[in-house]
C-alpha cells in the first residue's frame, strides 16, 4: 500500500508563495508513488486545486467548520471547501485543540461535516505516551467517531505534542504500540482498519527509521514541507522504502 505524505503549510506561504511552490512540486515529484497532499491555508486552496488538477497530489484543507452553513463569522464550511476543489481536511490539529479550544466533541462535528461532502477527514489524536495512553486513545476514538459513516473511509494521525515543530521526533517502540491499538481500537468501532499515520518532525533524515515500522501508513508533516526540496526529498525516500 502507498504510504501517505501529507504537508500541513500552517500559516505559511502567501498565495504567490503557494503557486511558485506547487509548480516546484508537480515537477519534482511526476513520478513519486507516494499519497500526496498539500494543505496550504484556505485563501490558497481554489489557486492550488487547480495547478494540481491532473497530478495525483491531493489538495486539502487545515480545518473545516463544525456547522453547514449560516452565521459563523470566520468560518469556512465544507460545502465552500469541495466547491473549490478541496479533497481532504485536517481535523483537531493539538495547535487547533490548544489554540482555539478544540473538543472532541468539535472534531466529531467536523468529521461529520466533511463526510457530509465526501471530503476525506485526517483526524489527529492527541498522543502524549504516557500511561494512560491506551485509555486515552480509546476515549478519543469513541468521542469523535460518534456516528460518522462507516462506509466512508477516515484517517488518523498521531502525533506526541512534545514532538511538534520541536525536531525531536518519537522512537518507534513509543509510537508503534499507539498505532496498533489505534488501528485495532478504530477497527472494532467502525468496521474497517483506517490508515494511521504519524506527525511529529518528520523529515527526510528522522523519516529513515520510522519508515522501518510496517502499521505506520504515512506522516503528516509541518515544518519540513515549508521547503518544496526538502518535502520532495522526504516523499522521494517515503516512495522508494
Ligand atoms: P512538524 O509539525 O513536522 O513541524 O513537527 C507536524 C504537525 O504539526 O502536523
Amino acid at each position: 500500500m502507498k504510504k501517505w505524505v501529507i504537508a500541513n503549510l500552517k500559516m505559511n506561504k502567501t498565495n504567490t508563495e503557494i503557486c511558485e511552490y506547487a509548480l516546484s512540486l508537480k515537477k519534482n515529484l511526476k513520478k513519486c508513488d507516494a499519497r500526496i497532499a498539500v494543505c496550504p491555508s484556505f485563501v490558497s486552496i481554489s489557486e492550488l486545486a487547480k495547478i494540481m488538477k491532473k497530478t495525483k497530489i491531493l489538495v486539502g484543507s487545515q480545518n473545516i467548520a463544525a456547522n453547514e452553513q449560516g452565521a459563523y463569522t470566520g468560518e469556512v464550511s465544507a460545502k465552500m471547501l469541495k466547491d473549490v476543489g478541496s479533497q481532504l481536511a485536517i481535523i483537531g490539529h493539538s495547535e487547533r485543540r490548544r489554540y482555539y479550544g478544540e473538543t472532541d466533541e468539535i472534531v466529531n462535528k467536523k468529521i461529520l461535516m466533511a463526510q457530509s461532502q465526501d471530503i476525506l477527514p485526517v483526524v489527529c489524536l492527541v498522543y502524549d505516551g504516557g500511561d494512560s495512553y491506551q485509555e486515552d486513545l480509546k476515549n478519543q476514538l469513541n468521542n469523535v467517531l460518534q456516528g460518522v459513516d462507516k462506509q466512508k473511509p477516515i484517517v488518523f494521525a498521531l502525533e506526541p505534542v512534545w514532538a511538534i515543530g520541536t525536531g525531536k521526533s518519537m522512537a518507534n517502540e513509543d509510537i508503534e504500540p499507539a498505532i496498533d491499538i489505534t488501528k485495532s481500537y478504530a477497527k472494532h468501532l467502525l468496521g474497517y482498519e483506517p490508515d494511521v499515520l504519524y506527525g511529529g518532525s518528520v523529515n527526510s533524515v528522522s523519516v529513515v527509521p520510522i519508515l522501518r515500522m510496517k502499521q505506520c501508513d504515512g506522516f503528516l508533516v509541518g515544518t519540513a514541507c515549508k521547503d518544496v526540496l526538502e518535502f520532495t526529498k522526504l516523499c522521494e525516500i517515503t516512495a522508494n522504502n
